[in-house]
């Protein structure tokens, strides 16, 4: 009842409503300045340190978003980057960029600010930084545009279909393993298989017009000798290196991944054919893993918390092609113990459209790159090259299937000669295989040259006496043949 007589006021007198309207309009501008303290939309609000745990550090009196970039005061030292991670109660939780030392109990904390903007621009090319973008090649570096660091949601439908095949400048890949542009791949094994040495090959060879690395959790030696060895000068030309070795911060190493995809993105939307490598993807699920414990996430499986597995498919999801430009990702997947049920891995190889695996048994006798055709598989393949390709690539593939299952047979002497046509025909062409496989570290090749090369493999197959064709190729590929 008094609710109802109350609207008939507002309702039957309006000259009320006007004065009530100006009430509130002069109540609303003697608290504006409020609102603009308001700690959120406006950087420069401080809290107060009270616990560091690890990598984990609590701040009371704070209030800022999730993703929002503080600073701590340090004494006698410049202030320490750190980002709000989560909150407990009152709380927020952040992660630190560098190395707590020198931080004090109730040191001043505040928030600097609440963009999510990477630097970008062309000045970018040829640069080596650090996982907050700061130059580690001492030179001075001006940036004038930004990119979201986390991404722009994108519509599928904005997305095309991978049509045209990459020229990696690798043979067993351009052959056999066609990657397409815009293609996501992943390149799995153990460690010291070869894997950052073929993305180096990649790096120099391949026929993309930028190409961003993000090296994430190496040692620090390798980043330098990724640099200076595998780019060299010509090869840095055209590349962004994003760097954050393994004595990085957890927080540095993630963000090192998302700075490189955003960098990578601006290239792309200049209509850019661009090159993404990420060495690893293994190393930025850990730094995540850390990272998400420390906020007091649940590990799920092997450790690995529920973040990890919905952060990967996000991050792996910006490559693509989206208007005229296209981000083709080859992201290295470490296998420990060269056991391919890791969950990573797994994740890895449901996510992404194709992987490639490398063989320690290769590496060891000094195959290299040592590219395991039997597991291996692009996913596109079918999709950007010619049928008459793809009938080669298959004879090369049963053929060096049917010797990796017989190996031991046939290592052991336990095969007689003559028993099985198929059998025999991968032993007279497995030297020629692993001739086809092998590459000099400095010698690109390219995809004319490289079909070409697998034209006469298929036809010395197909001429040779021990031929596999009556058993072992489809009734389609002979038919191409013939
Ligand atoms: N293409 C190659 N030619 C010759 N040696 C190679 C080649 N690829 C790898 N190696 C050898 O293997 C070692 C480890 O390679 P690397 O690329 O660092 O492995 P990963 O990144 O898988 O740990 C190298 O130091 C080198 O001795
Ligand atoms: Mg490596």
């Amino acid at each position: 009842m008094a609710l109802k007589s109350s609207l008939q006021v507002i309702v039957s007198k309006p000259e009320e409503m006007t004065v009530s309207n100006s009430h509130f309009q002069q109540v609303s501008h003697r608290f504006a300045h409020l609102a603009n303290k308001n700690p959120t939309a406006q950087p420069n609000a401080f809290g107060k340190l009270v616990r560091v745990a690890g990598g984990r550090l609590e701040v009371s009196g704070l209030r800022a978003g999730i993703g929002a970039r503080c600073q701590i005061d340090r004494k006698g030292i410049t202030p320490l980057n750190a980002e709000v991670i989560g909150f407990e109660g009152e709380r927020l939780l952040l992660a630190c960029e560098d190395a707590t030392a020198g931080v004090v109990p109730g040191a001043s904390v505040r928030v600097e600010t609440i963009s999510d903007q990477v630097p970008v621009g062309d000045a970018l090319l040829g640069r080596i930084v650090d996982g907050a973008g700061r130059p580690l090649d001492r030179k001075p570096l001006v940036l004038d545009e930004g990119y979201p660091l986390r991404g722009k949601t994108l519509n599928p439908m904005d997305r095309s279909a991978i049509s045209e095949p990459l020229d990696t400048g690798v043979r067993a890949l351009n052959a056999l393993l066609t990657v397409g542009i815009g293609q996501r791949i992943g390149l799995f094994a153990g460690s010291g298989v070869g894997k950052s040495t073929l993305l180096g090959m990649i790096t120099r060879f391949s026929s993309a017009d930028v190409v961003v690395v993000s090296l994430v959790g190496e040692r620090g030696r390798e980043v330098k000798e990724f640099v200076e060895d595998s780019l060299g000068k010509e090869g840095l030309k055209r590349a962004v290196v994003v760097a954050t070795p393994a004595d990085t911060s957890p927080l540095m190493r993630v963000s090192g991944c998302w700075r490189a995809t955003a960098i990578a993105e601006y290239y792309r939307d200049q209509g850019l054919n661009v090159l993404l490598l990420m060495d690893s993807l293994t190393r930025f699920a850990q730094a995540q893993r850390e990272l998400s414990l420390s906020a007091g996430e649940p590990p799920v499986s092997k450790g690995y918390t529920p973040s990890v597995f919905s952060l990967i498919p996000t991050l792996i999801e910006r490559a693509g092609i989206v208007g005229r430009g296209s981000i083709t990702a080859i992201y290295t997947v470490l296998v420990e113990g060269d056991d391919l049920q890791d969950p990573i891995a797994d994740l890895a190889r449901a996510s992404l459209d194709g992987h490639v695996v490398l063989s320690r048994q290769m590496a060891d006798a000094g195959v290299y790159p040592a590219i395991d055709i039997e597991k291996s598989v692009s996913r596109s393949m079918l999709q950007i090259t010619e049928p008459k390709q793809q009938d080669q690539a298959r004879i090369f593939r049963e053929l060096y299937t049917t010797y990796e299952q017989n190996k031991d047979l046939i290592s052991l002497g336990a095969y007689r000669q003559g028993s099985d046509n198929k059998i025999d025909s991968s032993i007279a062409y497995r030297e020629s295989m692993m001739e086809f496989l092998r590459q000099p570290l400095d010698t690109p090749t390219d995809f004319e040259s490289d079909l070409v090369a697998l034209q006469s493999f298929a036809d010395a197959v197909d001429a040779g006496s021990g031929s596999p064709t009556s058993s072992s190729v489809s009734p389609e590929t002979m038919l191409v043949q013939s």
